[in-house]
């Protein structure tokens, strides 16, 4: 009798040691977490829902107009190259090219970045030689690699041919007398992208909800904060707010087995100290825009995660490591708008 009742007093004090365990556990578990969102607020900040700019304020009939014109491939030399050929919004704006090809097949010099989130950076392209979305979309139509059009006014000239866009451009800009220019193009175009931004399961734990991520996603959360990841890739486009070199502690081709050196700054600034200098890339929807790096070189996220580690930071992380850095950067795949994704009916010649 007496054997079986201390029996069941040691079975009721391992439950309760166990117990106990258990909830020291899941509270400091939950401590953890709560530590980890509130290091993540102050990185990362907040998504804004669209990317403003006081120049060129966003309205309905520029957005409309610039989405337009963002698939209009007849103000391009041949006639087939619209800004959807390199950046289709469907596949997260990037063409799964190492390099695109534009009109007449002419390669162009780097890899297409993604145009989902990327109004809220520094500036435009890899080595920064864009002021702004507009300031690139301006260039574009002009650029021998892109649309390849041989003036800003053979540009013009096409779109008054085209009579739907008189009426368009009215709409978008109605205080101009003439409002068909290329400046407003760009600022058309410039406002839609303004408005591309893809907010994610990663934004909806910054907004407080622990369980937007899954403990793995948590963990790479960890050591991509911990690994220093954040130095360069921070904010609330997780990047595009700096300029750094590109092979840190070792040239960078070492390890992307790149076919080409690229310069990347030096050939804006000629300041040797920026050599090998690019723009900090956003890492939102980094998940969708293989292949990486300025030149395509490196197909496997996986890769990249393991060489920005080795290159950039002078750490080998371990497969868990990236594996986990991966998950979190995979939640950074976001939801692209609605709106965005149908493709609009274009002017008609007459
Ligand atoms: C032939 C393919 C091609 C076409 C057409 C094209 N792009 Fe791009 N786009 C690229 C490439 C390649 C880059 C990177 C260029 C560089 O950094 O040197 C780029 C870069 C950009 C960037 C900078 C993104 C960043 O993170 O820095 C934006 C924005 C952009 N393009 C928008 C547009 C718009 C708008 C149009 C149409 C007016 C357009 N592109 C037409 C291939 C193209
Ligand atoms: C010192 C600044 C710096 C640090 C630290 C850094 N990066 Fe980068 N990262 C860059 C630059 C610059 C590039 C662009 C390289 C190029 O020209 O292709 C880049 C590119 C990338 C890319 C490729 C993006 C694309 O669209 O092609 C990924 C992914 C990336 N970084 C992830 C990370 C991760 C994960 C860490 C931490 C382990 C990290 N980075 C640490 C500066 C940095």
């Amino acid at each position: 009798m007496q054997k079986v009742r201390r029996g069941s007093k040691n079975v009721l004090t391992i439950v309760v040691v166990l117990l106990s365990i258990f909830l020291t556990h899941l509270l400091s578990a939950d401590d953890e977490d709560a530590d980890l969102l509130k290091k993540a607020i102050n990185i990362f900040g907040t998504l804004p829902q669209a990317m403003t700019s006081e120049k060129n304020p966003i309205t309905s009939e520029k957005v409309k107009l610039g989405k337009i014109l963002f698939y209009e491939t007849r103000i391009s030399v041949g006639g087939t190259v619209s800004c959807a050929r390199c950046h289709p919004i469907g596949l997260y704006a990037t063409d799964g090219l190492r390099k695109s090809i534009g009109n007449h097949c002419k390669v162009n010099p780097r890899n297409a970045p993604t145009i989902l989130n990327a109004a809220g950076q520094i500036s435009a392209h890899w080595i920064g030689n864009r002021k702004n979305v507009e300031d690139q979309a301006r260039q574009s139509v002009i650029g021998p690699p892109s649309f390849g059009m041989p003036s800003y006014e053979a540009v013009v000239k096409k779109l008054k041919e085209m009579k739907g866009y008189g009426e368009l451009f009215k709409k978008a800009f109605p205080i101009d007398n003439d409002p068909i220019t290329v400046d407003n193009l760009a600022k058309a175009i410039g406002a839609f992208e303004r408005t591309l931004v893809t907010p994610s399961h990663f934004d909806s734990f910054l907004k407080g909800d622990i369980t937007a991520l899954n403990r793995k996603e948590k963990g790479g959360l960890k050591t991509y904060i911990e690994a220093d990841c954040i130095m360069c890739h921070s904010g609330p486009y997780v990047g595009g707010q700096m300029y750094e070199t590109f092979g840190i502690f070792e040239p960078y081709w070492k390890y992307t087995k790149s076919e080409q050196i690229d310069e990347g700054r030096y050939v804006v600034t000629k300041n040797d100290a920026d050599q090998y200098v690019f723009k900090v890339p956003i890492l939102r929807n980094v998940g969708k825009t293989a292949p990486y790096f300025h030149d395509g070189s490196v197909d496997k996220l996986e890769n990249a995660v393991w060489i920005m580690g080795k290159i950039q930071l002078g750490k080998d992380l371990n497969k868990a490591q990236v594996e986990e850095v991966v998950a979190f950067l995979k939640s950074l795949t976001g939801i692209i708008p609605e709106d965005a994704l149908k493709i609009p009916l274009l002017p008609s010649m007459d």
